[in-house]
């Protein structure tokens, strides 16, 4: 069913947001960088929760096209800069090489400054939503994506090389550094749904769950995964002396977490008075996924 799902959105959305670049006027070289890191490769599950959420609430997953691909774009930034030299310095991204190996380090870094403003218009020049629903959704997004959320949790997460957090200052900077982005995909279904108030804190309340447990998976994947499958190369936290799921709790302690995770998350489902057999089925991937 989900891979179905994913099937069936993955490939207009993504020619939708490409397009959306390939229209602009940008110099030649950066306008490559940005479609560089943008295009295939990505698992976009960002959008597809946006999406999933959408329909779910009985509306069609294009009515959020544009909300999500800002939201990839922010997402796809955010991974441009993680990956570079100052940062976790990394070769292969999205089953290629990084950004900044390509292109030099000052595109690269442009590239996400690019992505990440033009996120911004894109949901400006959303015709279909009211300015109410544009204004909310730009300033949770600017929350989850800035120096309060987002940003915040590589701060954290640089911060603490080579240092021993606890296990709940880990869980503070994964719910910031990878929780508040998935945790926005699925309040944006809300707002563009016009969703009740407790529908949303209920929605909220779920998504901080899978959020947490989509990087403890992916603290997993970088120690057990395979590079051909994730994309990436395995082993860099340790090389980076970073504080994850499996360094504080060993890799079983992470993978009985991560089922903890899994298991609240589908709890909070249960409160929602729709049929949220698409929202379980994106909850028990994030748990099972290899890439
Ligand atoms: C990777 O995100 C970075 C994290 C927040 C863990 P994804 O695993 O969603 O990466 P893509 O978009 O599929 O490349
Ligand atoms: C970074 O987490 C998440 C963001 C980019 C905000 P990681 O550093 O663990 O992500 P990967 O493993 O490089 O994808
Ligand atoms: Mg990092
Ligand atoms: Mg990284
Ligand atoms: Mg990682």
């Amino acid at each position: 069913m989900l891979r179905q799902y994913i099937k069936t959105h993955k490939e207009p959305f993504d020619s939708y947001m490409m397009e959306l670049i390939e229209k602009e006027l940008i110099p030649k070289t950066l306008k490559q960088s940005m479609l560089y890191s943008l295009s295939v490769g990505g698992k976009r599950l960002r959008p597809i929760i946006l999406f999933a959420v959408l329909e779910t609430l009985g509306l069609d997953a294009t009515k959020g096209y544009s909300t999500a691909a800002a939201l990839e774009m922010i997402h796809t930034y955010s991974l441009i800069h993680d990956d570079l030299p100052a940062m976790d310095d990394d070769d292969l991204r999205r089953g290629k090489p990084t950004n900044h190996r390509v292109f030099g380090e000052a595109i690269a870094i442009l590239a996400g400054d690019a992505l990440l403003t033009h996120a911004f218009r894109l949901i400006c020049q959303d015709e279909e939503l009211n300015e109410k629903q544009k204004l909310r959704l730009i300033d949770c997004l600017s929350e989850a994506a800035g120096p309060t959320g987002m940003v915040a949790g590589q701060v954290l997460d640089m911060e603490a090389e080579q240092k021993e957090l606890t296990l709940s200052q880990l869980k503070e900077v994964h719910l910031h550094k990878t929780g508040r982005l998935i945790e926005f995909s699925v309040i944006a279904a809300g707002i563009i749904a016009n969703a009740s108030e407790p529908l949303i804190q209920d929605l909220k309340q779920f998504s901080r769950h899978i959020g947490l447990a989509f990087q403890i998976k992916d603290d997993i994947l970088d120690v057990e995964g395979e590079r051909d499958l994730i994309g990436k190369d395995v082993g860099s936290d340790l090389e980076n002396g970073k504080n994850t799921y499996v360094s504080l709790a060993t890799l079983a302690g992470a993978k009985q977490l991560l089922n903890e995770e899994i298991e609240t998350a589908l709890s909070y489902l249960n409160k929602i008075s729709f049929d949220t057999t698409l929202l379980a089925s994106i909850t028990c991937y994030i748990k099972d996924r290899q890439s």
